[in-house]
């Protein structure tokens, strides 16, 4: 559960994350019905905590932005019907908003410091227009990636609310092959970030992982075929694995730990070299030289330094925000909601959830 307040589609006043990685820890992977019921406990505590950080009230809040989907259907509904709710008792309107085209929104915020609260109370007494643009954001038209657990899917944007998705993953996303991946290794769930770490220490050249799709002409993306090579590689590493069908197989016993760090960096620099190779290339294709990365997997060390060098070479500029607004929060909603009601959008009280919403709000 995320809960944020940002001014003018820009500056985060708050941003509260409440994570559930540890309750789904054990479990090896998000347990939906539990995934539900932490929402409902826990969505009055972080929006207030929201408010409270952000020195605010419900009466200075203009708009409120939610996530219709997709994604679990109980964890969306708990934030929608909290979101109605507020938006009838409080008359004020909502805006239900997808939450993969929301991710690359967060090229476009940045935390609020003092001194710009000081101009913004400036600005209103002498009733000034809003500030421009950030000048460090991304010019339409630009390339987004959007790599998480759930998604791995390459988009045009025109502008806000108005992109085209050029491709997406066949199979596992990106991030859910880091999770299956780091779960045969034995590194717990989620493992994206701890493959990440094993990797530095690791050689990427180690094991040749083929690079799925990679001279294909097309854009979609396949990481299943990655993860099984993993299963079979630590399979063929001999007695000490306890391997009792694909996803039982128990954690490496100590004996492999060594050659851990190299499976890491070499299954990681597979999927990041797939990743950057459709990205740039759809940035070649489209002619158009600004890059948004985003989502968790944005957050991988060798994702990022990979695109960094990619781009420059090819006269790109890569935006990819911090990795606290990479992986879910809510700001990234707010931002996007911010940006569709000025072109007029406005849920109404039938809105229902979308957990399988694709290209649209
Ligand atoms: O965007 P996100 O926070 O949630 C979804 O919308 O899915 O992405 C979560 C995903 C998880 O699969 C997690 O393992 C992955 O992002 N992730 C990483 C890293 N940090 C998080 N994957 C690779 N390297 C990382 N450093
Ligand atoms: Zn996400």
């Amino acid at each position: 559960m995320a809960a944020a307040v940002v001014r003018d589609g820009r500056f985060i006043l708050s941003s509260v994350v409440s994570s559930q990685d540890a309750i789904h820890h054990k479990y090896g992977g998000i347990v939906p019905e539990l995934a539900s019921r932490r929402h409902l406990e826990t969505v009055i505590p972080v929006v207030e905590e929201a408010l409270n950080h952000a020195k605010v009230t419900l009466d200075d809040i203009d708009a409120i932005g939610v996530t219709q989907g997709p994604g679990l259907v109980g964890s969306i509904l708990v934030g929608l019907s909290f979101a109605k709710a507020v938006s009838y008792v409080k008359d004020i309107p909502f805006v239900g908003v997808n939450h993969i085209t929301a991710h690359p929104m967060a090229v476009f915020l940045e935390a609020e410091s003092k001194s710009q609260r000081v101009k913004e109370s400036e600005r209103k007494s002498k009733n000034e227009l809003a500030p421009c643009p950030l000048p460090l954001a991304p010019a339409f038209p630009f390339i987004a990636l959007v790599v998480s657990g759930g998604h791995t899917t390459l988009f045009k944007f025109k502008n806000f609310g108005d992109y085209e998705i050029l491709g997406q993953t066949r199979d596992d996303a990106a991030g859910e092959a880091f999770d299956k991946v780091a779960k045969l290794m034995g590194l717990g769930y989620p493992g994206g970030a701890v493959i990440d770490r094993l990797a530095r220490e690791g050689n990427a050249s180690a094991i040749d992982f083929t690079r799925p799709y990679i001279a294909k002409d097309t854009y979609d993306f396949s990481f299943s075929g990655i993860k099984t090579a993993a299963l079979h590689w630590i399979k063929g590493q001999g007695s000490g694995v306890k391997g009792q069908g694909e996803n039982k197989l128990a954690p490496c016993p100590l004996p492999l730990a060594p050659v851990l760090n190299d499976l890491a960096a070499s299954f990681q620099e597979a999927v990041v070299d797939v990743l950057v190779d459709k990205a740039i290339t759809a940035c070649m294709v489209h002619a158009i030289d600004n890059l948004v990365v985003c989502g968790g997997v944005a957050c991988n060390s060798r994702l990022r330094e990979k695109m960094r060098i990619k781009s420059k070479d090819n006269g790109i500029k890569l935006f990819i925000p911090e990795p606290s607004l990479c992986s879910d929060n809510g700001a990234m909603i707010a931002g996007f909601a911010y940006q569709l009601r000025k072109q007029g959008v406005r849920g109404s009280l039938d809105m229902n959830a979308m957990p399988s919403m694709g290209n649209g709000h």
